[in-house]
């Protein structure tokens, strides 16, 4: 079984190596950012286990979303000096969470401490406050002051420290900004809310946390994913089918557990060794589709949870226009009934929850797989909710066979034809600032004798493009640069796809005669926002 419900470590943690390793440069703070079940926790678990600094004492609290001002305090409090303890006695007999206790053992340690500590048992009976709230936070650096040692308090969900009636976040970058030795880890999965929280110019902890964005699993990483997992349980997997795999779950860590748990599943029981289409079909019907499923009930708890006081049937109208591909405000405003300017605040929001990306004009669904949900599955099972069970499950099979096929089908094609079929599409979408042409040719062509993979012509002006699957050294620069030279028509930009990479040497060429270079990130955004599945190889 692979675990898909609770944070995973040691074996079962994959990548992340990136921000384990900032994590690891300690002394600062830092925020990790991403959507649920991205693997912030995970990350957390992964980097207190890792982090095996003798004088640097990690505290890790984990809050609850109806967390009050009280249990916040008291948690914090009993979590710092718990942490303490550990790490100056053997064996600590004190519950975690018997403050009392905490208090009694740390003053037997540190009698310096006495009168602080003190106080926090008094005050911690009254109503909390910000002056009993003060003298909590001041508790890691006392400790800190007297040992030596420094303390990085993990808070987990911290976005919750916004519902309190305290300032909480003021009084935070009162500490961080006065004191020394104690320092904060702190993850979130309310991106927006995070992201106001430390990140807008406005909020009093701008500027004092390094933001580590925790997103999907790139190509390289999903593939050793599932194929670690699959071997794990005796099981093989051929290209196409784990390529569609990972494109469809966007390398989200979190899907891909859930379908490859299912997958194992599906051919244990039936004994079967290599995984087939029928046991993806089985997966995406079971998780995706099925109102039970985890990534359907995911996505559910989701959305309900980003919009809670706002009208969620709208937003959800909304992001279901842009899912079926009405990327422009005038086309979501048709096909929600409502007026373009209405738009305008909801639009915004979307984009601050991290579930749309706008670019230029136009916005898209940022994870495929809740596009897919929102367009294909969702749409379904509400159409055929009074049907019985076996007629809905074969419209579903239908349906993910369908998707697969249109895969297989893309793939079939080779990237060469679908970076020119990608040329046809992406007219008016923005790359690196620059907004893209719409052409009204684009093709093949042989001038001159020579061949090149891409002639775009907007006007009178046109693109030239070499498309390269293989990596590209300044011999291939050098090479295209003579064939355009023999070129007799008006130029606006000449442009190579590096699809597998570039030399340096190559890339210096490249720029000395004016040619844009895209690789395949350049190529895959497009892609993505064309709704296209990406190009993995
Ligand atoms: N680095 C990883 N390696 C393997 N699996 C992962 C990794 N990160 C996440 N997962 C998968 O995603 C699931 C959720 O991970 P985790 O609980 O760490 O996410 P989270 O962002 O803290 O979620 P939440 O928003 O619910 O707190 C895990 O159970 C696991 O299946
Ligand atoms: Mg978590």
């Amino acid at each position: 079984m692979i675990d898909t419900q609770t944070p995973v470590t040691g074996d079962e943690f994959f990548n992340r190596s990136e921000t384990l390793k900032r994590l690891l440069i300690t002394g600062r703070n830092y925020a990790l950012i991403g959507l649920r079940k991205s693997g912030k926790t995970s990350i957390l678990y992964e980097f207190e286990k890792r982090l095996k600094k003798p004088d640097t004492i990690p505290v890790h609290i984990y809050l609850l979303f109806s967390e009050t001002e009280r249990s916040f305090l008291t948690k914090y409090a009993a979590a710092v000096l718990y942490s303490f303890l550990e790490r100056t006695e053997t064996a600590i007999t004190e519950p975690r969470e018997n403050l009392n206790d905490l208090i009694v053992k740390t003053i037997e340690r540190l009698p310096a401490l006495t009168s602080d500590l003190i106080a926090v048992l008094n005050e911690l009976d009254k109503k909390p406050d910000i002056g009993i709230a003060s003298r909590i936070l001041e508790i890691p650096y006392l400790l800190s002051r007297h040992t030596g040692n420094t303390s990085i308090i993990i808070l987990d969900e911290f976005q919750v420290v916004q519902n309190f009636n305290i300032d909480m976040i003021d009084l935070l970058r009162q500490k961080i900004q006065t004191q020394r030795g104690v320092y904060y880890v702190v993850a979130g999965s309310a991106i927006g809310m995070m992201q106001g929280i430390l990140t807008s110019s406005a909020s009093p902890l701008f500027g004092h946390f390094e933001i580590l964005s925790v997103g999907s699993f790139d190509y390289n990483w999903s593939r050793c994913f599932v194929t670690t997992h699959l071997h794990r349980s005796g099981l093989v997997i051929g290209e196409k089918l784990l390529n569609f795999l990972i494109a469809a779950s966007g390398g989200f860590p979190y899907y891909l557990a859930v379908l490859a748990d299912r997958i194992i599943e599906y051919c244990n029981t039936g004994s079967i060794k290599q995984v087939n289409q029928k046991a993806i079909i089985h997966a995406f019907d079971r998780d995706v589709f099925d109102t039970s499923g985890k990534i359907f009930v995911y996505f559910t708890d989701s959305l309900e949870n980003t919009f809670q006081r706002r009208n969620i049937g709208f937003h959800i109208e909304i992001l279901k226009a842009i899912a079926s591909g009405s990327t422009k405000q005038s086309q979501i405003a048709r096909y929600t009934t409502k007026m373009p300017q209405e738009l305008s605040r909801p639009l915004r929001f979307l984009e601050r929850t991290g579930f749309v990306t706008r670019n230029g004009v136009e916005y898209f669904m940022t994870d495929p797989m809740l596009k897919m949900w929102l367009s294909v599955a969702y749409p379904l099972q509400m159409e055929l909710s009074f049907i019985k069970d076996g007629k809905r499950l074969d419209a579903f099979d239908k349906k993910i066979e369908e998707m697969i096929t249109t895969y297989r089908r893309e793939l079939g094609k080779g990237s060469e034809s679908r970076v020119r079929e990608l040329f046809r599409d992406f007219g008016g979408l923005e790359l690196h600032h620059t907004k893209l042409p719409k052409f009204t040719e684009v093709e093949q062509r042989v001038i001159d004798g020579n061949e090149f993979d891409i002639v775009a012509r907007y006007g009178e002006q046109y693109w030239i493009a070499e498309v390269k699957p293989g990596n590209i050294n300044a011999t291939d620069v050098n090479r295209f640069v003579e064939k355009l030279d023999k070129i007799v028509y008006t130029i606006d930009s000449t442009l190579i796809v590096a699809l597998a990479g570039i030399d340096t040497d190559a890339l210096r060429v490249a720029e000395e005669n004016k040619i844009r270079v895209w690789d395949r990130d350049d190529v895959n955004f497009l892609m993505k926002l064309c709704g296209k599945f990406p190009i993995l190889l």
